[in-house]
């Protein structure tokens, strides 16, 4: 049994995909160590070094697995039973992270951060001092809050500490700027499905020189990074890659350059802030404040009164639109609107801010006719 309609993605992810992506999933089929395959996946490494801005002597690659696998090979190759390890949480992922630390073995300190603000440099600064921590992990766009994390200066005060810094960058990459070498960012991961606008099953790694440098033993088969390496690099068999994510992959990679990466973070923040305004115009705010918002997911607190499963019940079936819950302390609170890679357009902007308006309608919410599409349409001129 299959879809028979294209969902309109508008939820933390995934989002949608272009469709010379979706015909790249039915190109012929190679197996995992056939001579042109490996020339794709050569080419994936390059294109992931550039997409990240990795710097001399990294080695970027695609893990087997969404998200989460990504965050499985960072942290399982740099944290080993007594590595001291401060955990930025300033959300569901960076606890996430700051959980996965503790299962192999980290002595992990939290810096704790209000969920919907950003992370103070300086408080990451001061419990450095304290810890003497050897890794920082840091989610660069908390997906549960919509806030985006100061990286650049994270980075700085965690190279200052000769600390490894090791980045989420599940909901950033392709959406935000992110500058490997330039801020010193040791380790990073994201996924496919998000803002590179592929489907969910590989999560583009990046591991740099210090890191690399700094590996500890890995206790998993799966997620060993030298066994990785060996089989990206040396083409030793560790296991049977999905040739067609790889496909999807390297051709949603294709779309990212052929935009460029500035041109392409500059729509992300265009939309974000049409949104934001058609929002304002509806009488709707962003839980995180100015300054602190990711242009690739919008927190958007639920009206008092309103019942949040009816509104995103009420899109789904009547609009075909998607669009994500509140997470832990956050459900039922706030409504999460990713406008990610192909889901980041100027029509599915207003689109979601006319469907929103007739969904909270029906709950009871009356916004002023048609501000939040109008307002969208001006910031967009
Ligand atoms: C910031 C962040 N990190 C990690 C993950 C986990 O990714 P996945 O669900 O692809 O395993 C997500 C998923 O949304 C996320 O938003």
């Amino acid at each position: 049994m299959l879809p028979s309609t294209e969902r309109l993605l508008l939820g933390p992810g995934p989002s949608l995909i272009a469709p010379r992506v979706m015909r790249a999933l039915g190109a012929p089929m190679l197996s995992h160590l056939d001579p042109d395959f490996v020339v794709i996946m050569d080419d994936l490494r390059a294109r992931l070094e550039r997409i990240c801005r990795a710097p001399e002597g990294s080695f970027a690659f695609a893990m087997s697995g969404t998200g989460t696998s990504g965050m499985e090979v960072a942290v399982s190759n740099l944290v080993q039973p007594g590595t001291r390890v401060l955990s930025i949480v300033s959300g569901y992922f960076g606890d996430r992270l700051a959980q996965m630390s503790v299962r192999y073995g980290g002595e992990v300190e939290k810096v704790a951060v209000d969920w919907g603000r950003a992370v103070d440099p300086d408080a990451v600064r001061t419990m450095l001092g304290k810890t003497r921590a050897e890794v920082v992990t840091v989610v660069h766009a908390e997906t549960s809050t919509g806030v985006l994390n100061p990286l650049e200066a994270i980075a700085t005060v965690a190279r200052e500490h000769d600390a490894l810094v090791l980045v989420d960058a599940v909901t950033s990459l392709g959406g935000h700027p992110l500058d490997a070498d330039g801020w010193g960012l040791d380790a990073v991961y994201s996924c496919s499905q998000k803002c590179l606008g592929s489907p969910s099953g590989l999560s583009p790694v990046l591991f740099g020189p210090l890191a690399l440098e700094r590996l500890v033993p890995c206790r998993g088969f799966y997620f060993d990074l030298e066994l990785l390496e060996d089989y990206w690099l040396k083409r030793k068999y560790h296991h049977t890659m999905s040739a067609s994510l790889i496909y999807a992959l390297s051709e949603a990679l294709t779309i990212v350059e052929e935009e460029g990466l500035e041109a392409r973070w500059a729509r992300h923040e265009r939309h974000h802030r049409a949104f934001a305004a058609g929002l304002e115009a509806m009488g709707l705010s962003l839980l995180p404040p100015e300054g602190e918002r990711l242009w690739t997911l919008n927190a958007i607190r639920v009206p008092e009164g309103i019942d949040d499963a009816a509104v995103r019940k009420h899109l789904l079936t009547k609009h075909n639109m998607e669009i994500g819950a509140g997470l832990g302390p956050l459900a039922g609170k706030i409504f999460r609107v990713g406008l990610m890679g192909a889901s980041s357009t100027p029509e599915l902007v207003t689109a979601c801010l006319t469907a929103l308006e007739d969904a909270l309608a029906a709950q009871g919410f009356r916004a002023p006719a048609g501000a939040g599409a109008a307002a969208a349409t001006a910031a967009l001129a």
